[in-house]
C-alpha cells in the first residue's frame, strides 16, 4: 500500500477533506442526521417528486412487473418496452425528434460529448460548466475552448478565430441553470451564435429541467428557445426526484449515439423500477400538481434570496432554486456550516475544486414542500452565523 495519510491530513489541515454524512431517513424537507431533526437545504428533490406517492406505486409495480434488473446493456438484452415508452415521452415533452435514455447525468454528458466529437473536432465550452462536461470533452480528444462564465462577446471572439481554419464539427455545451452560481445560461445569445457560426448547441439542463419554464420544460423554454437547441440533455435525479437522464435530439444524432457513446454502449440499462418512475415523474411535471409545486418553489426561492440579498450578501447572481452565499475561503465556509447544522440546518460548504479558490460559498438548495416560516428563519439564521464569525475574525 502507498502510504496515503499524509495527503489526507494535508487536506485535513488546509480544511479540504470531504467525508460522507449519513442520513438516516427518506429525501424530504426535514431529515434525520446523527438522530437529530435537521432542516434540509442541500437536496437537488426540489419539486419534492423523490418520495411521491405517484413515482413509489410505479416503481413498486414495474418492479413486481419485470423484476429489479433489466439484465444487460441496451444493445444486447436490457433494451425493456419502458425504456421506449419513456423515451418516446421525453421526446414528446421536450419537442424533439427522438430521446435517449442514459443511466446517470454524468454518464450522459460524458457519452454524449465523446460519441459526437473526435480529434477533428471543437468544442467551445462555458468556464462553470458541470465536472461531467469538462470530462466528456476530454474523453472526445476534441480541441476545447473555454470561454468566460455566460461572456457572449468572448465567445464570440473565439468562433471568429477559429472560423479562419474551420474543420471537423462544432459544439457549444452550456449547463442551463448552473450547478454551483445558480444563474442562468443566455441560451437565446448563444442559439444566435450557433446559427450563425453553424455549431451544434447542448443545453445540460440538470438543475432547470422540471423547474423552470411555464411548463417545465427547463431553461430552454424559459428563455423561449426550446426549438432552437439541438441537444437538450436532462436528467431524472433532481426535480424529477429519481435516477437516470436523457439526451433529446434529432434521430440521427441519437442513432450516432446507439453507435458511438461509450457510457451508453458498455453498462447495463436503468431498472425497471427506475424507468417506471421517471416516466410517472414526466406525468407530473407536466400536471396541475407539477406546475402548483414549481410555483410553490419560486415563491420559497423569492422569500429567501431575498431575505439574504437585503441583509448584504453575495448570491454569486443567482435567479433560481440554488443559492449560493459566497464565503470565500474555506475555514469560514466549513465553521458556517457545521455551525448551522448544530442549530438545525443542513447545507453544504463548497471547497474547490468545486469552485475556484477564493470562491467558497454555502450553497443552499430549495424545495417545494419547505414550509415558508421555515425558510424565512433558516435565512435568517444564516445571516447570524455569517455575523457571529465575521465578529469572530
Ligand atoms: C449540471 C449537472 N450536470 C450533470 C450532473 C450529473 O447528473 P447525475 O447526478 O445524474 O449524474 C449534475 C449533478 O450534480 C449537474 O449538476
Amino acid at each position: 500500500m502507498q502510504p496515503l495519510d499524509k495527503y489526507l491530513a494535508e487536506l485535513s489541515a488546509q480544511n479540504m477533506l470531504r467525508s460522507l454524512r449519513e442520513i438516516e431517513s427518506a429525501q424530504g424537507p426535514h431529515v434525520k442526521i446523527d438522530g437529530r431533526d435537521q432542516l434540509l437545504l442541500c437536496s437537488n428533490n426540489y419539486l419534492g417528486l423523490a418520495n411521491h406517492p405517484a413515482l413509489i406505486e410505479a416503481a413498486c409495480s414495474a418492479t413486481r412487473d419485470f423484476g429489479v434488473g433489466s439484465g444487460a446493456s441496451r444493445l444486447v438484452s436490457g433494451s425493456m418496452s419502458l425504456h421506449h415508452r419513456l423515451e418516446e415521452e421525453i421526446a414528446a415533452f421536450k419537442g424533439s425528434e427522438a430521446a435517449l435514455l442514459f443511466n446517470s447525468g454524468y454518464a450522459a454528458n460524458n457519452g454524449i460529448i465523446q460519441g459526437l466529437l473526435g480529434p477533428e473536432d471543437r468544442v467551445f465550452s462555458d468556464a462553470l460548466n458541470h465536472a461531467s462536461i469538462i470530462d466528456g470533452c476530454r474523453i472526445s480528444g476534441a480541441k476545447i475552448e473555454i470561454y468566460p462564465h455566460n461572456d457572449m462577446a468572448r465567445l464570440e471572439q473565439m468562433l471568429n478565430a477559429a472560423s479562419e481554419l474551420r474543420r471537423g464539427r462544432w459544439l457549444i455545451v452550456t449547463d442551463g441553470v448552473f450547478s454551483m452560481d445558480g444563474d442562468i445560461a443566455p441560451l437565446k445569445d448563444l442559439v444566435a451564435l450557433k446559427e450563425r457560426f453553424d455549431a451544434w448547441l447542448m443545453v445540460d439542463d440538470a438543475h432547470g429541467g422540471g423547474v423552470l419554464g411555464r411548463r417545465g420544460r427547463g431553461t430552454a423554454e424559459y428563455c423561449g428557445c426550446l426549438a432552437q437547441i439541438d441537444l437538450q440533455m436532462g436528467t431524472f435525479g433532481k426535480a424529477f426526484g429519481s435516477y437516470g437522464a436523457y439526451l433529446a435530439a434529432s434521430r440521427p444524432v441519437i442513432d450516432l449515439l446507439i453507435n458511438r457513446s461509450r457510457s451508453f454502449i458498455f453498462s447495463t440499462s436503468l431498472p425497471p423500477g427506475v424507468v417506471a418512475a421517471n416516466r410517472a415523474a414526466l406525468q407530473l411535471v407536466d400536471s396541475d400538481e407539477g406546475r402548483a409545486r414549481r410555483e410553490r418553489l419560486q415563491e420559497n426561492q423569492r422569500r429567501f434570496a431575498g431575505t439574504l440579498q437585503r441583509a448584504g450578501l453575495d448570491l454569486c447572481g443567482s435567479t433560481t432554486q440554488i443559492v449560493p452565499v459566497l464565503t470565500h475561503e474555506p475555514e469560514p465556509t466549513m465553521s458556517a456550516a457545521g455551525q448551522l447544522l448544530k442549530r438545525g440546518i443542513c447545507l453544504s460548504g463548497i471547497r474547490p475544486p468545486t469552485v475556484a479558490r477564493g470562491a467558497c460559498r454555502l450553497r443552499a438548495t430549495l424545495m417545494a414542500d419547505h414550509d415558508p416560516a421555515e425558510i424565512q428563519a433558516a435565512a435568517e439564521t444564516i445571516i447570524s452565523v455569517l455575523s457571529e464569525l465575521e465578529t469572530q475574525k
